[in-house]
């Protein structure tokens, strides 16, 4: 997909809240245990790469993605600490693994007999690093009983091919204000964790959620994603054991407004008449941008105000109602603070019965992402 640099749409990326998010993380955390940087799906919609920087500065030790394109592009950036995915990568593509060196989840007998196989017929000395994942409660990767994971590390340490370097468990519940499920998940593991004929290198099992609420779960390093984008994992359940600054703006500009008669229709389907004489707004960004169909009613900020969306929101522009006559060119802000006033990602979430971690990966690659601060 083409971004659109030549247009005023753009995201604001504040490199120096993700700093100070992941700073904060880390002064609370005893000195033994690590921070892995979770940057899959383009660094949660902010970029991987610049995000997985500004992470390290703020003392991430390593970084978690989802596939191995999202590991190759960090590679590809020149970042060289421990990079781990989480998702199922087919064996097939071992010798990617290798050639990037990057560790791989291993979540099923099946897979790791495939992975032997495909490790057999090549020749160079590099071992292949595995993080083995237990599936405590999650329902989704993973061993789910003490036999499968010792089967597993047992063909793990009779391979030489393969280095243990990790087991983990991910959390379905930690965001949670009812803790019981969390905490069976949390016994579950630390079960099977002391059943291991040794222990690898990494032991993890914190989110952000865990991190910021059960950081005694058990483990040496956290995987730290929502908030160190400053966004609060509960949405506003739970209230952050520090604060954190949210990382992203969204800006526009007006690019046409005009005073429009009673009776004048606005938009596809005409769902939204003029009552009275309005300035109306048009502003160049639509649903082609992740700006969804369903912000209809929804409002963004013009010189501190709240301004309707009115009509439907077309695929690349939506029309606002205006307090009054505003010159083309002026500043809307559909994230962020503008003059005093503010619209987070958690308000767009609610109006849009989800979540905010859904509403940033939302956001199309036709959106540029300018960088600000930090680095
Ligand atoms: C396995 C795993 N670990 C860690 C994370 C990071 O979670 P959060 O963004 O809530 O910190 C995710 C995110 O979805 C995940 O899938």
């Amino acid at each position: 997909m083409v971004t659109g640099y030549h247009r005023p749409t753009k995201l604001i990326i504040d490199r120096q809240a993700i700093i100070d998010n992941v700073a904060g993380e880390v002064a609370k955390m005893p000195t033994d245990k690590e921070l892995f940087a979770v940057v899959k799906a383009n660094g949660y919609g902010h970029g991987a790469v610049e995000t997985a920087k500004s992470a390290l500065k703020g003392g991430a030790a390593g970084f978690c993605v989802a596939l191995l394109d999202e590991g190759i592009e960090l590679r590809e950036a020149g970042i060289t600490e421990p990079i781990l995915i989480l998702g199922v990568v087919e064996p097939i593509y071992i010798e990617l693994l290798l050639k990037y060196n990057l560790s791989v989840t291993a979540a099923t007998t099946a897979w790791l007999l495939e992975a032997c196989k495909c490790l057999k017929r090549l020749t160079g000395s590099q071992k292949l690093k595995i993080h083995i994942k237990i599936d405590t409660g999650m329902g989704r990767l993973g061993f789910t009983s003490l036999k499968e994971v010792l089967d597993a590390v047992q063909l793990i340490e009779n391979n030489e091919q393969i280095e243990w370097e990790g087991i983990f468990t991910h959390f379905s519940t930690a965001d949670e204000i009812d803790t019981l499920y969390f905490e069976q998940q949390l016994k579950m593991f630390q079960d099977i964790i002391s059943e291991l004929p040794r222990q690898p290198r990494y032991i993890h099992s914190e989110n952000s959620a865990a991190a910021l609420w059960h950081p005694k779960s058990t483990g040496n390093m956290i995987r730290f994603g929502i908030a160190m984008y400053g966004l609060n994992p509960s949405g506003r359940s739970l209230i952050e054991s520090y604060p954190l600054k949210s990382a992203l703006t969204l800006e526009t500009v007006l690019i046409q407004v005009k005073e429009l008669q009673p009776g004048a229709g606005i938009g596809y389907g005409n769902t939204y008449t003029v009552a009275e004489k309005e300035w109306i707004g048009t502003i160049p960004i639509g649903y082609a941008d992740g700006w969804l169909r369903k912000m209809q009613g929804f409002h963004v900020l013009v010189n501190g105000k709240k301004c309707e969306i009115v009509g439907r929101v077309c695929m690349d522009q939506c029309m606002i109602r205006l307090p009054e006559a505003v010159p083309e060119g002026t500043k809307v802000t559909l994230v962020g603070e503008n003059q005093g006033a503010e619209i987070t990602l958690q308000m767009v979430a609610e109006y849009l019965e989800t979540i905010h971690y859904e509403v940033a990966c939302t956001f199309s690659q036709r959106i540029p992402r300018e960088y600000i601060g930090g680095l």
